[in-house]
């Protein structure tokens, strides 16, 4: 989906006009891959442009740099506020945000400790990222030929950059070969998760998603996705799943800050039912929740004004 320009980008501590927002040919991150970023959304609540679960997300963007030994030079509390500024720059009432932290222009080679760390989010309008029917008719999912990284290549638990071209990979080779989502599994054959989504299946009634023991990435929208079930009395758990756990599944669902919850109506052309009970009730519970129509689940908005 081409990006629609808004107003202003952040970078390093301020708002700069959209097409001044660049970069050098050389800035490190661009050739070695490693970057840490976040997928964010603001939604139209009652009350102004709201954010989903910012500062779980800022603190995810920390814990990606950790992992990679990346200094961020910005606190929480510092991108939390940052994020609103842009969102408020916009004057969009919902849009996509995108934060990301990279090793800047000054330094070439893989020793990334000498280089700089810069800071951008920028936000723009996007809409439903697996279409806009994918939680009433469900997405066709093939299993990829490629393998999600194993812990000790390509750590899984963080957002980085690099490890999105495995992501790519699988994307478009279910693409080209009709599909509309990849699932990745991991080196000892597990079920680990979508190039940009969480999985769930059910099986006799028990809602289980992969553990990051699979290479799952800790999803914030899994997180949110599992209170909404707890909360109907759905019974959910983290567990290994295999490919034939899919196939033979009750239901099955994706899920992810620009996915939402997507229903899924194949795996490899086997048809799943769809959308399942679970699914339609946790799809619809989280689109009133994002937008700020749940009581109980207020708290996960963070207002832009
Ligand atoms: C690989 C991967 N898995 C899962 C998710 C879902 O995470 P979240 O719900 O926090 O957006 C994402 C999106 O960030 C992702 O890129």
């Amino acid at each position: 989906m081409p990006i629609t320009p808004t107003e202003k980008i952040w970078m390093n501590g301020e708002l700069v006009d959209w097409d001044a927002a660049q970069i050098h040919i050389l800035t490190h991150s661009l050739h070695y891959g490693m970057g840490v970023f976040e997928g964010v959304r603001a939604y139209e609540s009652a009350d102004g442009p709201a954010v989903f679960r910012l500062t779980e997300h800022m603190e995810r963007l920390h814990n990606s740099a950790r992992i990679m030994m990346m200094d961020l030079p910005y606190t929480v509390d510092e991108l939390v506020q940052a994020t609103k500024d842009v969102v408020r720059a916009s004057g969009l009432p919902s849009c996509y945000i995108r934060p990301i932290a990279y090793y800047g222009y000054g330094e070439m080679g893989l020793n990334t400790l000498p280089c700089t760390v810069d800071v951008a989010i920028a936000c723009w309008p996007w809409g439903a990222y697996l279409g806009e029917d994918a939680a009433s008719k469900g997405v066709r999912m093939k299993i990829s030929s490629w393998t999600r990284h194993d812990h000790n290549t390509m750590p899984p638990a963080s957002k980085t950059t690099g490890n999105y071209v495995n992501s790519s990979l699988a994307k478009v080779e279910a693409l080209k070969a009709g599909y509309d989502e990849a699932i990745m599994l991991s080196p000892q054959g597990f079920v680990s998760e979508c190039t940009g989504e969480n999985i769930f299946v059910s099986r006799n009634g028990v809602l289980i998603t992969p553990p990051i023991a699979a290479g799952a990435l800790e999803g914030i929208t899994q997180d949110s996705v599992m209170t909404i079930a707890r909360d109907h009395g759905f019974e959910t758990r983290f567990d290994y799943l295999t490919r034939s756990d899919l196939y033979v599944c009750d239901e099955m669902f994706v899920c992810g800050t620009a996915a939402e919850v997507s229903a899924v109506n194949s795996v490899d052309d086997r048809p799943i039912p769809c959308p399942g009970p679970m699914t339609s009730v946790i799809a619809a519970e989280y689109a009133k929740a994002v937008r700020g129509e749940v009581d109980k689940y207020k708290d996960w908005l963070e207002h832009v004004d």
